[in-house]
């Protein structure tokens, strides 16, 4: 089988991680090869720069430079990992792409989707997902849900109008990207995995 490749988004605290072990043991029942990744992050210098974005501590952090080295990481994790493993023919499975950039730093940071999409699409060489799934939780609730377990990170401790913004972002994004496919991830893990599974079963 031809490789191919699954993003996950949506807010923080949608379900992102698990949902994407859950579609990796979906993957390899079937017989496939499977990778997981995530974003930023996935390869040794994307994990750095995943540091210094997530830093608590860089208040002071250009909202330029937060969405250049978003473009950056990613595109060491293209570069490095996806488009080979894409190659091989193994299912990659990303937690989050380009379309976090746009929302976050596009919508959340007003630096404009157009201008965010044009370093995106340097960084990516254009390589699409075949699909992306956008698990729709509520920004409050998403939100909760994270800062209850680890306190936050840098984005997540922005206030609740730049999370809500996030959320309307997504939703415009919808109608710009037809790859992008919205599941409700208010319902248990189970309830939104087998809506994840439908989709799943849809890819060619
Ligand atoms: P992530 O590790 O996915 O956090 P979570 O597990 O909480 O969803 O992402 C870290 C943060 O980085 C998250 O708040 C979203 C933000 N982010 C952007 O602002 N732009 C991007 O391009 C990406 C990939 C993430």
């Amino acid at each position: 089988m031809k490789g191919k490749f699954i993003v996950l988004e949506g807010s923080d605290g949608s379900g992102k991680s698990t949902l994407a072990l859950k579609i990796k043991d979906y993957f390899i029942k079937k017989g496939y090869e499977v990778e997981i990744t995530r974003e930023p992050g996935g390869t040794d210098i994307s994990e750095k720069i995943r540091e210094l974005l997530l830093d608590i501590n860089n208040k002071e952090m250009d909202y330029k430079t937060e969405a250049l080295l978003y473009a950056a990481a990613r595109a060491q994790l293209v570069s490095q990992k996806i488009i080979p493993w894409i190659k091989e023919g193994k299912i990659v499975i990303s937690e989050r792409y380009v379309y976090s950039s746009l929302v976050y730093q596009g919508f959340g940071r007003n630096l404009g989707i157009n201008e965010v999409k044009k370093i995106n699409d340097f960084a990516t060489s254009g390589i699409k997902p075949d699909l992306v799934i956008l698990l729709d939780v509520d920004p409050e609730k998403g939100l909760k849900r994270k800062l209850s377990i680890n306190g936050g990170d840098r984005l997540e401790n922005e206030d609740i109008t730049f999370h809500k913004s996030v959320y309307e972002g997504y939703k415009k994004l919808k109608s710009l990207f037809p790859e992008i496919v919205t599941v409700n991830a208010e319902g248990t893990i189970e309830e939104v995995f087998e809506d994840i599974k439908i989709l799943l079963r849809r890819l060619p």
